[in-house]
């Protein structure tokens, strides 16, 4: 059946105290509006809806950028949760399906339990999704008799009974399309927050003979987030998901505390990952890799048997092939290494590709950029790289090819050769020592005058 997603991005969050709207506010490397996005994505919804308002532009920006056929509508002025979804009606015109209710600020809701909210639609005109609350605070008691949703109220406005209901709203709703917009044309503003509440459609729905349930999930997929240290703990209720996850599949974590994923990290099995190791977006590791401790790695692909760190930093669009070794404060940014290419020490390459079994010696740097523009670089495989060679691009040393230690390579180097662009060592019998003494009696008069 065709689904329309809606995610509720409107609000301002004031207590992130954050010029940021809250919903691109990210948890591990993504904003959670992605995360919302994602997580309804799984229904494969034919139509996404974001209600943006506070900053509505850039909330506008990262939806597209997640889909870029998401829909924004405006909801201009914050009015209550009905309203916002109420916004969403023109782009939804004519829609012959269901539609999903998600807030941007909730990531963590899961396929399954979406899943399971769309089995009870088969029997129920609304499902609401619902958990047990350990501390049921300020959110909203779905008050159920048997199977059926009677009606949801808000704390603000619920009796001493009704407070003492343990069984929480999380705000996701599933409804036809068509019922949910006409249900909350029917939703009036008039209780203690003066806001339209989009909780209200349970009740006007029971008037019209129209069946409501809830179904519950576990609280943690309800955390939302309202505050910098909710930030903090959905972070890390991320990370330890991402750890068990990672575990499970056969990726051995020395220190799993120490480890931090990206939302899209993926990491084969027998691949070991050592202490405080970062993975920031669009990392993906093969079986049987090795990322040693204190690596930082973003927008890379590392293939099996690949040895990283300890001390390295991949950036975006770095590709290593099988068997590379990248060494300790080596740095590589959109560069490819092909098959068993190393580079162990202190290093900088970017903007270049790398042959099969090429070493490039410690100290190397690739001069990509002039100031104004970025030239690439390609070395040979089997290339060897003395030390300390600047090889500025754009250049290219060719297969087999040699370059001395000390090197500042300007010129294309021909396979096979060997280049050296560096002075000429001389040497002056005796000089050091003259030298020294010279030295030594300045520093004694310059000591003595002041004296
Ligand atoms: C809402 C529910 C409450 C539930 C709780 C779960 C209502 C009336 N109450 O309360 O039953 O237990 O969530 O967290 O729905 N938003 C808009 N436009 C608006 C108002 C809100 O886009 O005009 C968005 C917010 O940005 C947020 C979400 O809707 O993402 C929920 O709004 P919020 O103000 O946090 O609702 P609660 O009072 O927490
Ligand atoms: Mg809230």
């Amino acid at each position: 059946m065709s689904l329309a997603l809606i995610v509720l991005a409107a609000g301002k969050g004031t207590r992130m105290q954050s010029d940021l709207p809250k919903v691109l506010h990210q948890i591990a490397g993504a904003p959670m509006l992605h995360h919302a996005l994602r997580t309804g994505g799984t229904l494969s919804p034919d139509r996404t809806v974001v209600v943006a308002g506070h900053e509505a532009e850039a909330v506008s920006h990262a939806a597209r950028a997640f889909d870029d056929t998401a829909q924004v509508v405006l909801q201009p002025e914050q009015l209550g949760t009905a309203h916002a979804v109420a916004q969403a009606a023109p782009a939804l015109d004519g829609h012959e399906g269901d539609a999903l209710v998600l807030y941007g600020d909730t990531p963590f809701i899961s396929p399954e339990t979406l899943a399971r909210m769309a089995e009870a639609r088969q029997s129920h005109d609304i499902v609401i999704l619902g958990f047990e609350a350990t501390d049921p605070g300020r959110y909203g008691r779905l008050v159920m008799n048997c199977d059926t949703l009677e009606k949801i109220v808000e704390f603000k406005d619920a009796g001493v009974r009704e407070r003492a209901i343990t069984f929480c709203n999380s705000g996701v709703v599933m409804a036809a399309t068509e019922t949910l917009m006409s249900l909350v044309d029917a939703v009036g503003n008039d209780n203690a927050s003066g806001e339209y509440y989009l909780t209200d459609i349970v009740e006007v729905a029971r008037a019209r003979g129209l069946s409501a349930t809830a179904i519950a999930c576990d609280e943690a997929e309800t955390l939302g987030v309202n505050s910098r240290a909710d930030l903090a703990v959905a972070e890390e209720v991320f990370q330890s998901a991402m750890r068990r996850a990672a575990m499970e599949t056969g990726v051995t974590l020395t220190a799993p505390g120490t480890v931090f994923f990206a939302f899209d990290t993926v990491i084969g099995r027998d691949t070991i990952v050592e202490p405080h190791v970062v993975f920031g977006p669009g990392v993906s590791v093969e079986t049987g890799a090795h990322i040693r401790a204190f690596s930082h790695l973003e927008g890379c692909h590392v293939s099996r048997g690949a040895v990283v760190g300890p001390y390295a930093r991949l950036r975006p669009g770095t590709e290593l092939a099988e068997d590379v070794r990248i060494g300790n404060f080596v740095e590589i940014k959109n560069a490819t290494l092909d098959e068993g290419a190393k580079v162990n020490h202190l290093s900088y390459i970017g903007d270049a590709s790398v042959g099969a079994a090429a070493n490039i010696g410690a100290g190397t740097v690739t001069c990509n950029y002039d100031g104004v523009m970025k030239h690439r670089t390609e070395i040979g495989p089997r290339a060897f790289i003395g030390s300390d060679t600047m090889l500025v691009a754009p250049v290219r040393v060719g297969a087999g090819a040699m370059t001395a230690s000390g090197s500042v390579i300007t010129r294309d180097v021909a396979e096979d050769a060997l280049a050296i662009g560096r002075a000429r060592q001389v040497e002056k019998p005796g000089l050091a020592r003259k030298m020294f003494e010279i030295l030594k009696m300045k520093k004694r008069k310059r000591d003595g005058g002041e004296a």
